[in-house]
């Protein structure tokens, strides 16, 4: 049973692990003024090589953790889960559980964009292998910009390395040329690269220096921070529900130390995390 919240509460903001961080660190920026609770379940990452039945069923879990916090609306600030789990949590789920609240992802507002940054049409997807073999973003283009093609390269071990904290390692320079080589080979046309992981934006001086200079790179956290802005404006009706005194708690399925001292490095801030469970 959900709790009864007859007050103001926070925004949630969930990632399987440290990525959702640079979702939330721009969200924060563009939005101070509001509360946020930010769930990440790091022991159970990473989700981009899981099944489609198991991202589903953790997001869905982390979602109904958030609701029972009060949360009325959460921005899945993952990729894999949005591309996974956002449509059938938004079709099946939420009619069940409480209609009037919300659940966003990252791609939406990433795709709607587009239109500004590419010259020809040819955009390279980074991501999961959950997010590409989804075809999420395809599809998502397809309807916005049938026009245009979608060259997605899996990069499988990026999220394992830097959930282990191996940003500054040899092995990671190796890794992040060698998806980027796959990539640029699947098209010499490609102009602009989406960074379709929320984790990415944290090599993003690596990816930075293996693209050639002419590709434009785009991160999530402006992307989906503006188009939160944007849906908080047109929605009063959530948005008088949420809290507004600025201030931000982090959860963690890990421990709490653990999280406390990696999420620290990523946000160049010192927080406290707290240790919870799920399923
Ligand atoms: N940050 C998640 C995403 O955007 C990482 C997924 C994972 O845990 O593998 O896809």
């Amino acid at each position: 049973m959900l709790q009864e919240i007859n007050s103001k509460a926070p925004i949630g903001i969930f990632d399987s692990g440290y990525g959702g961080l640079t979702i939330l660190s721009e969200i924060r920026r563009t939005l101070p003024q509001y509360d946020y609770i930010y769930l990440g379940d790091n022991a159970r990452a990473p989700y981009g090589t899981r099944s489609f039945e198991i991202v589903y069923r953790f997001t869905l879990e982390a979602v109904q953790y958030l609701f029972n916090q009060g949360c009325q609306l959460v921005i899945l600030a993952c990729n894999t889960a949005s591309a996974k789990a956002l449509r059938s949590i938004q079709q099946n789920d939420l009619p069940h559980i409480d209609p009037n609240r919300r659940v966003l992802g990252v791609i939406r507002p990433t795709v709607e964009i587009l239109d500004t940054v590419t010259h020809n049409g040819h955009i390279g997807l980074l991501g999961t292998p959950g997010t590409i073999n989804s075809e999420s973003y395809t599809a998502e283009v397809a309807k916005l910009y049938p026009q245009y093609t979608i060259h997605g390269q899996a990069c499988p071990l990026w999220v394992p390395l830097i959930e282990n904290n191996e940003i500054n390692s040899e092995g990671t320079d190796f890794f992040v040329k060698k998806y980027i080589d796959q990539l640029l080979a699947q098209s010499p046309l490609i102009d602009t690269v989406i960074l379709g992981c929320t984790h990415y934006p944290l090599l993003y001086n690596l990816i930075h220096k293996h693209l050639p200079s002419h590709i434009n790179i785009l991160s999530q956290g402006n992307l989906v921070a503006n188009s939160l802005k944007d849906y908080l404006y047109r929605h009063p009706e959530i948005e008088q529900k949420c809290a507004r005194n600025g201030r931000c708690t982090f959860l963690t399925t890990e421990s709490s130390k653990k999280f406390t001292e990696t999420a620290t490095l990523f946000l160049q801030d010192t927080i406290t995390a707290q240790q919870i469970e799920l399923g």
